[in-house]
């Protein structure tokens, strides 16, 4: 089945170049190559979910949407900035980053466990979307955005779904969930992010430092947020989670999430940071 939006259902001829900020575009570059390297979690989903076809069907689709989000993005960011070449940052950042798509097993644990960082991941995403189509000066990219916004959401849905499923035939408790959720949002240790800033931003000649790099791109990406796009996110997580008693927290959650996001990024300004 096809994505439900398509390229040429986009206005491109709407695109307004210069009042793109570079740190929208090097934000749009990265998140176009996260996109379009979706086809190794596929991969990678397929092994984790090995007998379980309808999971396996939903997987292909949702990394058909992705790989399209990738796609969408690589465009926009070649038409705001000719010399960027989406298909040769892409070959960049897939010779230095690859996920484990060999695994037999989830890197969480269980098929639960996965199907929480799932949703974790893709309230992450949803959130981010909506932040870039808030804060966007360019029409088209507020549309983009817009669309796999949404997308996102529904992607949220269709792992929620399995993970209902799965939590009935291999359940985890709350705190093992909790924890789940909490790694993926904190994961410091994935080169995925980092490298893909670096890969669609540095230099050729450029050494890759996971730190500078990674944080060049968190101080970018995060200056788009406004404080309802943390409270989203805070959200869609405790929904993971699956309790009543944290969702209860939620917006004192978001509001800590928000004013740690303001503080540590008033602490790079005032450092200098890339
Ligand atoms: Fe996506
Ligand atoms: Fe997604």
């Amino acid at each position: 089945m096809k994505p439900h939006w398509e390229l040429n259902d986009l206005h491109w001829d709407q695109l307004i170049p210069a009042a793109v900020s570079p740190a929208l575009l090097q934000t749009v570059k990265t998140a176009a190559l996260i996109e379009a390297n979706s086809g190794d979690y596929v991969s990678y989903l397929h092994n984790v979910f090995a007998g379980d076809d309808a999971f396996k069907a939903a997987a292909d689709r949702w990394g058909d949407e992705e790989a399209q989000h990738g796609l969408a993005l690589g465009r926009w960011a070649e038409l705001v900035d000719p010399n960027f070449d989406f298909a040769q940052a892409l070959a960049r950042f897939r010779a230095g980053y690859r996920i484990p798509v060999d695994a037999a097993a989830s890197v969480r644990g269980s098929r639960t466990g996965e199907l929480v960082a799932r949703c974790v991941v893709e309230s992450g995403t949803c959130s981010f979307y909506s932040a870039l189509r808030d804060a966007a000066p360019d029409p088209v990219l507020r549309d983009i955005c817009h669309r796999i916004a949404q997308d996102e959401a529904q992607h949220f849905r269709l792992f929620k779904t399995h993970l209902e499923r799965y939590q009935q035939r291999e359940p985890l408790s709350t705190y093992a969930r909790a924890k789940i959720a909490l790694g993926r949002i904190f994961e410091t240790s994935d080169d995925e992010l980092s490298y893909a800033y670096f890969s669609a931003n540095a230099p050729a000649d450029a050494r890759y430092d996971r730190v500078r790099f990674g944080t060049a791109y968190w101080r970018r990406a995060m200056s788009f947020y406004a404080q309802r796009h943390l409270q989203g996110a805070a959200h869609m997580v405790t929904v993971a989670i699956g309790s009543a008693r944290l969702s209860r927290w939620t917006r004192p959650l978001g509001r800590l999430l928000w004013m740690a996001t303001r503080w540590r990024l008033r602490r790079l300004e005032a450092q200098g940071a890339d």
